[in-house]
């Protein structure tokens, strides 16, 4: 039986063209999904866009355009972006399609029938671009206008007719249960956060609005449109078949084992939505990972700073496993991470062209000018050779847990160990002399090397899919194959009669 194993990268607002930000948090997530597949799980890895509220409906205000008719436009922009970053999303959710509605109503409809709707008038703040409600607590002033202490953005005054979710009366629940689920929100430093803001006690929650009309009506009160969040968070569910629960796609994938998010969002991945759903009585996600911002010139990349790095242009100019091996390796996760150009192209000829790169090609030159270009049979490995690959296989464990602990950083970290140190094996062993002195011994050396090789490229499968497989494809593994439970002790490499051709993987950028 194969587990389940259900991911999930924020839904983006339509409102403007995807950038780096939304191209990080849906890199990871595919890192992630991509991994849990060669560890042999059933991956469901959701993504998609979020296409109600007032942010979107004056955006395509501004831009003349029925609202309709702009979410389609932004919304297919952001699915090219799902193939331009080579994701391996399994669905694309859009919060304006029937499915979803279907499941927003009926969770509405729990809401209702548990008591934990009540009909009453929002007086406060809101920020139409976080699509959030502040308390005057959480308000400054900047330069004239009000604006939000938690993300700097403005606020408005709104006064309207509005149904509240009792979400005061979930305070104490979701300490305890913040208590008993330890991992809920990680990183630990952003559940701290969230366990402070709960601890001062949660206001009711306005859960839907009146002043405008792009939303999901209200059942049976059509002047309301129901929040934006609420509508958002339920995407999680809807791309489940729910309210089907006895689906076999919600029976499978739910509870979410992960939902990748910013931390610009965690107060509604954390709070909100646990709330609603044990309202609601569905089963909890395990958890919530609130990744930091990509910065540039430590600053937050935004469209108003205008420190933005096109992710389409990036990788026209640098190529798209670039991109993913550098932000992987560069930002570590949970943290804040500066990303420059400069950098880029430090990592693409350090780590990419001169270490792995380099190792896959001198290694299959070797093969084709000293043995004809096959792998030699398998003869007594010396402790050096055994060392190499046994280092790897010893670590496989370890990979795993650190992938379960979404550290990608490390786990890449030591990858690239891997491969700068069978560079220096190949060099200490010296195969070309002992091509005349001991071919047994350079026999060895070839296979031992090539056994590295290929494990080193599973292992790069979910960060650089297209390199890796480019990898694995000239040494004739089978698709199938290409999994973690190929790395181990009795590896066989016969199968592979004769290497295939490889162009230069990665290219030196000046
Ligand atoms: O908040 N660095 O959508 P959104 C890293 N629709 N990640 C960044 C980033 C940056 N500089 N900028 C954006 C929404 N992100 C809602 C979500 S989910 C049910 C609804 C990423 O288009 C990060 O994941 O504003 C952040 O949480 C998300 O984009 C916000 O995207
Ligand atoms: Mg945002």
């Amino acid at each position: 039986m194969k587990k389940n194993f259900y991911i999930t990268t924020p839904i983006y607002y339509p409102s403007g063209k995807p950038h780096m930000g939304h191209a990080y948090s849906s890199i990871i997530a595919d890192v992630i999904a991509r991994f849990k597949r060669i560890e042999g799980y059933n991956v469901h890895f959701l993504t998609g866009t979020d296409e109600h509220g007032l942010k979107i409906q004056r955006e395509a205000e501004k831009n003349k355009k029925k609202t309709q008719i702009f979410c389609d436009e932004l919304s297919q922009k952001f699915r090219d972006l799902t193939k331009i970053l080579n994701l391996s999303n399994d669905d694309f959710i859009r919060t304006t399609e029937k499915r979803h509605f279907n499941s927003v109503e009926n969770i509405w409809l729990k809401l209702i029938k548990s008591g934990d709707i009540y009909l009453d008038k929002y007086k406060g703040w809101y920020s139409v671009s976080d699509e959030a409600y502040y308390d005057d607590d959480e308000i400054e002033n900047t330069n004239g206008a009000k604006t939000s202490k938690v993300s700097g953005s403005k606020v408005e005054w709104v006064e309207e007719e509005s149904f509240f979710f009792k979400l005061s009366s979930w305070s104490q629940k979701l300490l305890d249960f913040y208590k008993a689920e330890p991992e809920f929100i990680l990183p630990f430093s952003r559940k701290n956060e969230v366990v402070k803001f709960v601890e001062k006690g949660l206001k009711d929650l306005s859960v839907s609005r009146t002043s405008f009309s792009w939303g999901i009506p209200v059942p049976n009160n059509q002047k309301h449109v129901i929040y934006v969040w609420l509508d958002a968070l339920t995407n999680y569910l809807s791309a489940l078949k729910y309210p089907d629960t006895k689906s076999d796609m919600y029976k499978n994938f739910w509870p979410a084992y992960i939902h990748i998010i910013g931390k610009d969002i965690l107060r509604f991945h954390a709070i909100y939505w646990p709330a609603f759903l044990m309202a609601a009585k569905i089963p909890l996600p395990k958890r919530i990972f609130g990744h930091g911002w990509i910065l540039s010139d430590d600053k937050k990349m935004s469209k108003s700073i205008g420190n933005i790095l096109d992710p389409i242009q990036v990788i026209k100019d640098y190529g798209i496993d670039q991109l993913r091996y550098y932000l992987i390796k560069e930002v570590s996760l949970g943290n804040d991470g500066n990303v420059s150009l400069e950098n880029l192209k430090n990592c693409i000829n350090n780590d990419l062209a001169n270490n792995y790169g380099n190792l896959c090609q001198r290694v299959f030159a070797f093969v084709k000018k000293n043995c004809s270009n096959k792998i030699p049979k398998k003869e007594i490995l010396s402790k050096q050779d055994k060392a190499l690959t046994d280092k790897l296989k010893k670590d496989k464990e370890h990979l795993i847990k650190l992938i379960n602990q979404q550290d990608l950083n490390n786990y890449l970290k030591k990858v690239i160990e891997y491969s700068f140190d069978s560079n220096k094996y190949f060099n200490d062993s010296e195969p070309w002399s002992l091509k005349k002195t001991d071919p047994k011994k350079m026999n060895s050396v070839v296979y031992t090397i090539i056994e590295q090789i290929k494990n080193i490229s599973i292992l790069l499968l979910p960060i650089i899919p297209n390199s890796a497989n480019k990898i694995l494809d000239t040494l004739n593994v089978p698709k199938n194959l290409r999994q973690l439970s190929e790395i181990k002790e009795d590896s066989k490499l016969e199968h592979i009669k004769e290497l295939g051709n490889i162009n230069i993987l990665f290219k030196k950028v000046e």
